[in-house]
């Protein structure tokens, strides 16, 4: 058999097998040199609004990317894969084990039988894509969220949900205002990164993007941690400075994070935006400490006491107050905002999240009017004297 022959048969193989719901999976694996960042391709039958279609899962060095084709097209970029970027694949049909190799000759086909036994689910939700895939993403593993393998580990499932949930936002909020020229991101209270590495990845590695991107974190050693993972990772815009929130410079900066930023760091962080004059501004707040020891010792005039008795409601209003105000105090800076919750409390209770985008005309004087009456009436009513984050913008 020569080599054409070879490979038109596997393809034969693939093509029957999958008019004869027979088929289960294909591995193209071994890349040449000019497969380049390419490192294998897996394909998979799911069901797309009901016609069958295949999955191809290509796995970049440091992304995966999925599509799905038709039979016909599918036959023809495997075999173009085959005729110049990957050496060897191996076919599984409930019948037999397929295998082609590239040898010096030619290709050369082998059976073995079959090791599947069972037809993959079909369903379309199983390949649900995710905007930061675990497989190949040696950064997660750097990191402690996945192991080596690519597999997110047990205790860090709610995390890589939150990971994927925010750079979905992101990857909207940015769609939406791209101006094609190169932003720049600070990520204030960084921590150990992950969410800074995924973004970074998905803008500069799958969204080719030219992103310039910044956290900043008060831990030398987790500042330290995440500049060796850049420097591996070869994420070259990428990088951690050690420094407080309220000190740091944003001037320049289109976006302005702050993920879990503590108490009143998310205030500092808001400030440091609004004067940079940010374009973005999105804040996951936790702990409210300073809008909660303000409304236990003021007099306010709500008629709540029915709630206010009780610690667990007084936690959640003072999270509440103090967001809503940041809101609003937001809206009195020329931005319009909208308030939600990115992740389901089932995941974290950290999971409100303040987008905020700065608006190209101001405030007309009677909405302005309005907000202030409307912030002014919120403190009364809760006893609170002054807001952090008014404290902070009202210094010159
Ligand atoms: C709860 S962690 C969140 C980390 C990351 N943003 C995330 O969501 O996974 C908060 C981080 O902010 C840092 N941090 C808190 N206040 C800060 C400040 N004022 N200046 C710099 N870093 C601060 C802490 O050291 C900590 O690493």
């Amino acid at each position: 058999m020569d080599q054409d022959d070879a490979l038109t048969q596997w393809l034969a193989a693939f093509r029957d097998a999958v008019s004869a719901g027979k088929f289960v999976k294909l591995a193209l694996a071994k890349p040449t040199a000019a497969a380049g960042d390419l490192k294998a391709v897996d394909v998979r039958p799911i069901l797309v609004k009901e016609a069958l279609k295949l999955s191809f899962t290509y796995h970049y060095r440091t992304r995966d990317v999925v599509k799905n084709y038709g039979l016909e097209e599918s036959a023809a970029l495997i075999s173009e894969l085959l005729n110049g970027k990957i050496n060897s694949g191996r076919l599984y049909t409930l019948a037999a084990d397929i295998s082609l190799a590239r040898r010096e000759a030619g290709f050369k086909l082998s059976r073995a039988p079959a090791s599947q036994k069972r037809l993959p689910e079909l369903s379309h939700n199983r390949a649900k894509q995710r905007f930061i895939e675990s497989a190949g993403r040696t950064y997660l593993n750097r990191l402690g969220v996945t192991d080596a393998q690519g597999k997110v580990h047990k205790n860090s499932q709610d995390k890589f949900r939150q990971i994927n949930k925010y750079v979905e936002v992101l990857d909207g909020l940015i769609k939406q205002s791209d101006s094609g020229k190169k932003l720049r991101i600070v990520d204030m209270g960084a921590g150990k990164g992950y969410l800074t590495f995924a973004l970074y990845d998905h803008l500069a590695n799958s969204l080719k993007l030219d992103v310039d991107v910044v956290g900043v974190e008060q831990r030398e050693d987790l500042v330290a941690l995440c500049n060796d993972i850049a420097r591996a990772e070869d994420f070259k815009n990428l990088r951690f400075v050690q420094g407080s929130i309220a000190k740091h410079d944003c001037a320049g900066a289109d976006i302005v994070i702050a993920l879990h930023a503590c108490d009143t760091a998310t205030d500092d962080a808001i400030n440091k935006a609004i004067r940079a004059k940010a374009s973005l501004i999105v804040v996951a707040p936790c702990c409210h400490k300073q809008i909660r020891r303000e409304m236990e010792g003021g007099s306010g005039t709500h008629s709540l006491d029915v709630l206010m008795r009780h610690g667990t409601y007084v936690d959640r209003m003072a999270e509440m107050v103090t967001d809503g105000l940041r809101a609003e105090l937001l809206e009195l800076q020329g931005y319009k905002t909208k308030l939600f919750e990115f992740v389901s409390d089932a995941h974290t209770p950290k999971n409100v999240m303040i987008v905020a985008s700065r608006q190209a005309s101001d405030r007309r004087p009677e909405d302005v009017e309005k907000l202030r009456e409307s912030i002014a009436a919120t403190k009364a009513q809760f006893g609170i004297v002054t807001h952090h984050l008014e404290r902070l913008l009202d210094r010159s």
